[in-house]
């Protein structure tokens, strides 16, 4: 067996920006609803009481990958990351093992990259005010990959005030209370999930919304009222209707799968967008494979080129 690269959390980032992270994540959508990509549904392996495991599976452009990753929302109360994990790349033409990735950067890569992506498909033509709340890890990233995809500059809001100062220090953006950031043209939603941040009472005219944050069943960061009063897309609907944004609203009988559309569709023209200008969108991301699938092809290229340095091993 050849050796085969390893990527690890500094060579993804070095090897794929933020905006070939957009591009590729676009494609990946386009691929997917195209049916040219395949991605079964995820599997949850519950590690009672800290967390869970998921196995999230998809093939396409030539490659099979296999995402294995955790959710352990104490573990950074002992100093480790609530997420963690690798992607096996296999060839899907012979099943060769082709690279191991760090699933940490991928991950938040293609989260940040959806938004940017749901935002340019989803907005108003004439968006532009941009609006983080959350701005923590994965929040981080969508504000990168928004201002990659020239939104903003951005406003930012955190509760801890550190987070929002060093990434509107970073970006050039600035740091606001809730209240402001939810009067931009394009908020995007990054935070635990615990209590909504938005409320009915929040939303105007042409807004449009990127839901990051509520990724598993539970979790919610819009008032169940408020999303039922949006035009709804998610990225997939098989997942969304399990755990996401959407789910609550779904199980309260509030929406129905009639009325969400996936970014996909959208994409490729096989579906309307936003109705009009003054139609308040909602997309909900619950966080797919194909997106992962999405990264692994520029790290591959970078690797084949020789522009990443990575380490290897001989399996
Ligand atoms: N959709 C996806 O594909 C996807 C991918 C990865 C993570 N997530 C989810 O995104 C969420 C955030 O993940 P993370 O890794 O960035 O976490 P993080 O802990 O790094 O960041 C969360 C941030 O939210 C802030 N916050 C907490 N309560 C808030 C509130 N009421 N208003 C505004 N900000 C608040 C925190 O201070 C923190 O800075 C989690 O729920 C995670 O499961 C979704």
């Amino acid at each position: 067996m050849p050796e085969i690269p390893v990527f690890d959390h500094d060579a993804v980032l070095a090897a794929v920006d933020p905006l070939a992270a957009v591009e590729h994540v676009r494609h990946g959508f386009v691929e997917y609803a195209s049916g040219q990509w395949v991605m079964p549904p995820k599997v949850y392996l519950d590690a009672p009481p800290g967390g869970d495991f998921r196995a999230m599976p998809a093939r396409g452009a030539g490659l099979a990958i296999l995402k294995w990753v955790t959710s352990f929302p104490g573990n950074p109360a002992v100093g480790l990351p609530v997420v963690m994990g690798v992607i096996c790349v296999s060839s899907a033409m012979d099943g060769r093992p082709l690279a191991l990735v760090d699933a940490r950067a991928v991950t938040a890569l293609r989260t940040g990259a959806v938004a940017a992506v749901a935002a340019q498909e989803l907005a108003r033509e004439d968006a532009c005010t941009v609006g983080i709340v959350g701005c923590g890890l994965h929040g981080a990233w969508a504000a990168r990959c928004l201002a990659a995809a020239e939104f903003g500059p951005g406003l930012l809001f955190d509760p801890d005030p550190e987070a929002a100062g060093g990434l509107a220090g970073e970006l050039g953006w600035e740091a606001g209370a809730l209240s402001e950031v939810l009067e931009c043209d394009v908020v995007t939603c990054v935070t635990p999930g615990a209590e909504p941040v938005v409320r009915t009472g929040d939303l105007h005219p042409g807004m449009h919304l990127n839901m990051l944050g509520a990724d598993v069943r539970g979790k919610a960061e819009a008032e169940i009222e408020a999303v039922e009063r949006c035009e709804l897309f998610c990225d997939d609907w098989q997942q969304a209707s399990h755990g996401g944004e959407l789910t609550a609203p779904l199980e309260a009988g509030r929406i129905t799968r009639e009325r969400v559309t996936e970014l996909g569709a959208v994409l490729t023209g096989a579906a309307p967008g936003r109705s009009g200008p003054q139609a308040v969108t909602l997309f909900d991301s619950t966080g797919l494979a194909i997106q992962d699938l999405a990264i692994c092809l520029p790290l591959l290229e970078a690797h084949g080129n020789g522009s990443v340095k990575v380490s290897s091993i001989r399996l």
